[in-house]
């Protein structure tokens, strides 16, 4: 597999609990193989933006954007995030996409996963099989607007707007259909 997940997504050191940081590695890993990608960093966030970001930049940011406002909020308003739980629960939001996403002879492209499975069900499903607990599950699969079911702990909350500010912002620089402007002019 060339560079290893940690290598690639060094957040994962924020994972305080061994067990809980091996069974993240090794959902990223299966995630990988099963997709098909020699090269994880290969993996586009969204195809229709092209190449980059990579799955990875946005894993890489959205995790670091959630950790750095649990600092903050925790400072103004008291100690009420499980850190670890949220460093998981991003780092693992997307892996899906690994299955959703496949290469091909003219570039990545949604694969019969992505167009039959909804987004993040399969992220659950791996986390699930590695033998996280049934609320990290809960907060991957619930973590996009696809999914009608709020995430039932703050959390998950935090991980779903620092994952639209990091899509959005990508998807607006690109002049692709924000998340935003499908949620102001539902059609
Ligand atoms: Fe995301």
């Amino acid at each position: 597999m060339g560079k290893g997940i940690v290598d690639l997504i060094p957040e994962i050191k924020n994972i305080k609990d061994e067990d809980l940081r091996q069974k993240v590695i090794n959902v990223w890993e299966e995630a990988v193989t099963l997709g098909g990608w020699d090269v994880p960093d290969q993996i586009p966030f969204n195809p229709d933006l092209g190449p980059s970001p990579s799955l990875i930049n946005h894993t890489r940011s959205v995790t670091r954007i959630a950790l750095s406002f649990a600092e903050e909020y925790e400072r103004d308003y008291g100690k009420c995030i499980d850190r670890d739980m949220l460093a998981a629960v991003a780092i693992l939001h997307d892996v899906s996409k690994a299955l959703e996403i496949e290469p091909g002879p003219e570039g990545p492209a949604k694969s019969e996963l992505g167009k039959k499975v909804p987004h993040g069900i399969f992220g659950g499903y791996l986390a699930w099989k590695a033998g996280l607990p049934l609320d990290y599950i809960h907060l991957i699969i619930t973590h996009t607007p696809r999914i009608a079911m709020l995430p039932s702990r703050l959390e998950g909350i935090i991980l779903s707007y620092a994952d639209l500010l990091d899509a959005d912002s990508h998807f607006f620089r690109g002049k692709v259909r924000t998340i935003m402007e499908r949620h102001k002019f539902e059609e």
